[in-house]
């Protein structure tokens, strides 16, 4: 199938959630024999792995997360694919993985954007064609030792508006049972072995009635670190608009948030004060934060009203909607994002070409 025009699948771009759908194909490419391949288009949402191989039996895998949309100009971008490319690299280093250039990184995820093309949700309609990048080791290699080949696949989901009713503050329940993360650890890294362990405390936080699973720190289990697939913010408002102050926890075992970064970035040029450093959780009880969020990919910013723990509810605003400092930031970025404004931070990434 080649690729058509922006938005012209047969989809109901407004029905649209954050789930897997079947769209033209994705990019696989294969390291082997100390080098990588020129990598082709895969219609077949499958890939062959060998049994024996480290990804499999040892977790050996990481990924990455970005999204692609149609802009106010009609062209197609990506939001700051660079970042992307260089986290897959330090996670990659963590477990002894062989990881794409950046170069071909850029390659990869803008060629699958190319080729789906028709999935990228029209302009307006709130929703972006997701970008899921992974790496894994696919050699066989019984013995606890690095694959000797690799398979880099990057696939593309076309996803709806995380805010389709508006954004609305939800409530975090903080996991006291599970350690996310060991100060010496991966927490930092987007290996796909730290996800799979939280299951469990998310989905006992859902079945409670919580949206959010916030951990604590693992050695003293009194910071805050971050939710389960999200950063923690937080936002003690001033006198004014102006006088913001935004606070982000500073820990080895969190993962270095691209959304958060970009919040910061957006922040400071406001001329707020921005703090990177550690949260205690007695900061968050004592009512110091006047707003509180989880920043990511998928959710951007979602605001959070309560945090529960140990039978208590911790309040943070009656806010029904974003706050007015993570209003203007959410705005911005969903500017910027679009084009509606310029993009003088130079994250606009061109994702038709290559
Ligand atoms: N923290 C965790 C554990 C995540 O899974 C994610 C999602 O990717 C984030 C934070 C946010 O990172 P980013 O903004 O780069 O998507
Ligand atoms: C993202 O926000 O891109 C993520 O990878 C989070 C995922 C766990 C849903």
């Amino acid at each position: 199938m080649t690729a058509g025009k922006v938005a012209s699948a047969n989809i109901d771009w407004s029905s649209l959630g954050f789930s897997f759908i079947p769209t033209n194909g994705h990019m696989k490419y294969t390291w082997k024999d100390g080098k990588w391949d020129q990598g082709e288009f895969v219609t077949e949402p499958w890939i062959n792995m060998h049994i024996a191989s480290s990804g499999l039996n040892y977790g050996q895998e990481c990924f990455e997360g970005l999204k692609a949309w149609q802009c106010k100009d009609g062209k197609v971008r990506l939001f700051r694919p660079q970042n992307n490319a260089d986290r897959l690299r330090y996670s990659a280093s963590k477990a002894c993985m062989v990881a794409p250039s950046r170069e071909l990184f850029l390659e990869a995820v803008t060629r699958v954007v190319k080729e789906n093309i028709e999935y990228v949700p029209p302009y307006g309609s709130g929703g972006s064609l997701y970008l899921r990048p992974l790496l894994v080791g696919n050699g066989p290699m019984l013995n606890l030792i690095p694959s000797n080949e690799y398979t880099f696949i990057v696939y593309a989901v076309p996803v709806g508006n995380f805010y389709k009713d508006g954004i609305k503050t939800t409530n975090a329940i903080i996991i006291d049972d599970f350690d996310r993360a060991a100060p010496l650890g991966t927490g930092s890294v987007k290996l796909g072995g730290n996800y799979a362990p939280c299951l469990p405390s998310t989905q006992a936080a859902h079945e409670a009635g919580y949206t959010m699973a916030l951990f604590l720190d693992a050695a003293t289990r009194t910071y805050i670190e971050e939710f389960s697939s999200c950063n923690f913010i937080a936002v003690i408002n001033g006198e004014s608009i102006e006088d913001t102050t935004i606070i982000t926890p500073d820990s080895p075992s969190i993962l270095p948030s691209i959304t958060t970064q970009t919040i910061l970035e957006l922040a400071e040029s406001f001329g707020w004060k921005v703090i990177r450093r550690p949260i205690p959780l007695e900061e968050v009880r004592s009512g110091k934060f006047d707003e509180i969020a989880g920043c990511g990919t998928a959710v951007i910013v979602t605001p959070v009203h309560t945090i529960h723990h140990q039978g208590q509810d911790i309040k943070i605003t009656s806010n029904k909607t974003l706050g007015p400092a993570l209003e203007k930031i959410y705005s911005t970025v969903r500017a910027l994002q679009m084009l509606e404004i310029e993009d003088k931070f130079d994250w606009s990434y061109p994702a038709e070409g290559f």
